[in-house]
């Protein structure tokens, strides 16, 4: 029989002070797993934690790279998982050979990563970047310096346009942010014609042109927190919604549509795989870990730090 939720929280509490562990969770994790997190943030603000963080164990409620990025920065802590088949689209759209070949095939070329890749990807990195600092980095490059961006083709194609680049873009995408549709935003603004449209820059071009705010999930909460508007519709996944609204009680927050309206598509069913159960039985057993292998660590260490630096 499933325990109930609140003997789970409590036993979660009593094993996370037992075992000076940390809960992590990504925005895009269940309003239940965002409640009971020591830490939310966007990918950005995880990676930073982890890196200054003196818990023995991190427990990091999000997908697999940022498990993995996690025990990148921390070789000596013991990182875990709630669930190893949380894995990524857009990582997955990036496969570490194909990515060594297009990057040799490109010589002379500055190669930037967003942090959604595997760790084999990282290691054949000059640059990680996030969402959330991607802009920031690459304007502080020379304005002639040669850039391969990957995987992400939407974000890239945001950077090369709001910063006059030309970088050479690796063909990759997040199913979730690249299933929303623009006629159904359109018919809700007109029905919302007060709110506000804010658009994570994994979505495709036309959703970030009929934007008011284009940004991480951080940059859109921050957006949200400070703008005048009461009302907004939501383009990114729909989770962020829950700290939306625990910040801004007063605002009303739209999730937008996908293309199928059947389903749940604005939904990420790689983060909905942490439930507190999972949580609670990855405390207990101290499992699944992340392992990196240390060579491959020492090499997509690099770039990683490289991103702290600059951001
Ligand atoms: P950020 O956390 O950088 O906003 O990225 C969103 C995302 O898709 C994470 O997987
Ligand atoms: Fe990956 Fe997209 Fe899910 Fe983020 S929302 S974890 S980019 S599949």
């Amino acid at each position: 029989m499933e325990a109930s939720q609140e003997h789970l929280k409590e036993e979660i509490a009593r094993l996370r002070k037992e075992k000076n562990a940390l809960i992590m969770a990504h925005y895009y994790t269940r309003p239940e797993i965002q409640e009971i997190a020591d830490f939310i943030g966007d990918s950005l603000a995880l990676a930073r934690q982890a890196a200054r963080t003196d818990a023995e164990i991190i427990v990091m409620c999000g997908v697999h790279f940022m498990g993995e990025t996690a025990k990148i920065l921390c070789p000596g802590k013991k990182v875990l998982v709630p669930d190893m088949e949380a894995g990524c689209s857009l990582a997955d759209s990036c496969d570490p050979e194909e990515f060594a070949a297009f990057t040799a095939a490109h010589p002379n070329h500055t190669v930037i990563s967003y942090v959604n890749t595997s760790a084999a990807v990282k290691a054949h990195t000059d640059i990680v970047v996030t969402s959330g600092n991607a802009r920031k980095i690459i304007e502080s490059l020379p304005a002639d310096e040669k850039i391969i961006f990957g995987p992400d083709r939407n974000l890239g194609e945001y950077i090369n346009s709001v910063c006059g680049r030309q970088m050479l873009l690796w063909n990759g995408a997040c199913h979730v942010h690249e299933r929303f549709s623009l006629e159904a935003i359109v018919k809700m603004k007109k029905e919302h014609p007060g709110s506000k449209i804010l658009v994570h820059p994994e979505c495709r071009k036309p959703l970030q042109l009929i934007a008011d705010k284009v940004g991480s999930t951080a940059a859109l909460l921050d957006f949200a927190r400070t703008d005048e508007a009461q009302e907004y519709i939501v383009v990114t996944e729909s989770g962020i919604l829950f700290e939306m609204q625990r910040e801004c009680p007063g605002k009303t927050f739209l999730p937008a549509p996908a293309e199928d309206s059947e389903c749940q598509c604005n939904e990420c069913d790689f983060m909905k795989l942490n439930t507190l159960e999972k949580v609670y039985k990855a405390l207990l057993n101290e499992s699944p870990e992340i392992n990196v292998e240390p060579e491959l660590a020492a090499r997509a260490l690099r770039p990683i730090e490289r991103m702290l630096q600059l951001s």
